[in-house]
Parts: structure tokens; C-alpha cells; sequence
């Protein structure tokens, strides 16, 4: 496996990115490696998705914007971590990017500038793994130098819907000009007739779609609680650790 993977969770708004990457995340922690999950959403609640309790997410530091990670700037790999990292339940450590605390504070493209920063860096001293779940959309990629320039692999969250493929389909392109070299498409919340769906469309759109990972009820009610999943029990984590092998595999050690 390639050391310091850096895996970005794109998609339109909705369709399970989140849920995805804290999965993601727990399933790299199982295979006994140091993860972490970046949220870059405004309105951050991936830290609920990996076991923090409402209290404690609120509570998570958030990294201040236009931060320059790395030896030369304003903060090391090892202050940044032992700063704005905080350990969940699962094993994964998480850092808050984008959080926004005020009205009216003005944009974030200095906190999208840090997170840019941050994949830059060398980050394999303390992280195996780092996935960073995106804000819903692809302005990221337009950013100047885009966000996810630095990551290895962006995986592409799709629903059953044409809107979302039609995003992702925007998401390569976009991910192509920045020479992000690798996607990986992936469909979510299917019922009965959506991987035939996710197929076609895909096919139409020109999207390389990998897998389709079904509706989960058990899903739906850890959000309803508020929770992570279970650890054990629920069929999506077979989908689960496909999708991990699959990213291990098409980044090259
Ligand atoms: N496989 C699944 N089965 C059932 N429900 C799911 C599945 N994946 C996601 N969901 C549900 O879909 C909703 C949106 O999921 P999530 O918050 O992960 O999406 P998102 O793409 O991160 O959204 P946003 O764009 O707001 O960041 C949640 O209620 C979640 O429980
Ligand atoms: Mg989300």
C-alpha cells in the first residue's frame, strides 16, 4: 500500500459521502492502520458518523484558515496533529477544516487553502491513511490550485439519480485537468433495480462506475440516533471493504 494514501470523497449534495468516508475510514482503522478523516464541510458532522457525541463535536478545534502545513510554514505535520487532532471511538482521528462558526464571517476559501496545504505535505510520519470528506459539490476542484490537488484517489459518490451522475461526470473531467490521476465511481443507496440503473447511466455519461452499495437500514437509523454504525452486523461492510481493496489496489506502493 502506498504510505500516506489520500483519498478525497466527492459528490453532490446528499448522496452519502460522509457515511462513506467515516465507513472508510473504520475499515482502514480494522486493518490496524493510523487514519485520519478530514471534514471539510461547513456544517461539519462527520466526527457523529465515527462515535463523538454531539458535545464533543462541537468541541473539535478547527484548523485555522490559510494555514501553511509543513516544515517552512506556519505549522509542522506533528503541531498541526497534536493541535487540531481529536481521537473518536473508532480509532480515527479527526480534523475540522471548513467549520463555519459566525454569520457573515466571510468565505472559506482560506480554510479550502489549509486542507490544499495539508495534502501537500508528507503526512506519512502520522497518518497510514487520510480521507478527506468533501463539501457537497465540485467547487473545490475550481478553487485556485483545487483542494484536492494533492489527493491520490477521489472517490465519486453517486445516488440513484441522473443529477448525481451527471456531477460525477463533471468530477472527472474537472479532477483530470487538476492531474488528479485516479477516480473511482461509486453508486450508493440502492434498492431493487438501481445497480442496472447506476449501469446505464454510468455508461451513457462516461463515468467508470466500480461497485453500487445497497440502501442500508441499519444506516438510516445510526443517522436517525445520531451514532456510528455497529461494527459488526450491518451487510454494508462487505461493500465496504471491497471499495477500500479496491482504492489499496489502484494506487500504485
Ligand atoms: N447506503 C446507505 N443506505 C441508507 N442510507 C444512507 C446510505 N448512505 C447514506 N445514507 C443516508 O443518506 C443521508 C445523507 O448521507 P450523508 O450525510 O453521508 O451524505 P453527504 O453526501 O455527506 O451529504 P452532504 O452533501 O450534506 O455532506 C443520511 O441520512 C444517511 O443516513
Ligand atoms: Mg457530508
Amino acid at each position: 500500500m502506498k504510505p500516506g494514501l489520500k483519498i478525497g470523497v466527492v459528490g453532490k449534495g446528499g448522496v452519502g459521502k460522509t457515511t462513506i468516508s467515516s465507513l472508510l475510514a473504520r475499515s482502514f482503522v480494522g486493518r490496524g492502520l493510523r487514519v485520519v478523516a478530514v471534514d471539510t464541510d461547513s456544517n461539519p458532522n462527520l466526527a457523529m458518523s465515527l462515535g463523538l457525541d454531539l458535545a464533543a463535536t462541537e468541541a473539535i478545534p478547527v484548523l485555522p484558515r490559510s494555514l501553511v502545513v509543513g516544515r517552512r510554514g506556519d505549522c509542522g505535520v506533528d503541531e498541526l496533529f497534536d493541535t487540531y487532532g481529536v481521537a473518536t471511538p473508532c480509532g480515527v482521528t479527526v480534523l475540522s477544516a471548513l467549520r463555519v462558526n459566525e454569520a457573515g464571517a466571510g468565505c472559506t476559501c482560506g480554510g479550502h487553502a489549509t486542507v490544499r496545504s495539508l495534502l501537500g505535505e508528507a503526512l506519512e510520519e502520522r497518518a497510514d491513511v487520510t480521507i478527506v470528506d468533501m463539501e457537497a459539490g465540485i467547487e473545490h476542484l475550481s478553487r485556485s490550485g483545487g483542494t484536492l490537488a494533492h489527493a491520490d484517489i477521489l472517490v465519486i459518490v453517486m445516488d440513484p439519480s441522473r443529477k448525481s451522475i451527471v456531477t460525477a461526470a463533471r468530477t472527472v473531467a474537472l479532477a483530470n485537468e487538476l492531474g488528479i490521476a485516479r477516480c473511482v465511481a461509486i453508486g450508493n443507496k440502492a434498492q431493487a433495480d438501481d445497480e442496472q440503473f447506476f449501469a446505464v447511466q454510468c455508461d451513457e455519461l462516461g463515468v467508470a462506475l466500480v461497485g453500487v452499495i445497497p440502501a442500508s437500514a441499519a444506516v438510516a437509523e445510526a443517522d436517525r440516533d445520531g451514532r456510528q454504525l455497529a461494527g459488526d452486523g450491518p451487510e454494508i461492510w462487505g461493500h465496504i471493504e471491497r471499495l477500500a481493496d479496491l482504492i489499496v489496489e489502484r494506487v500504485p506502493a
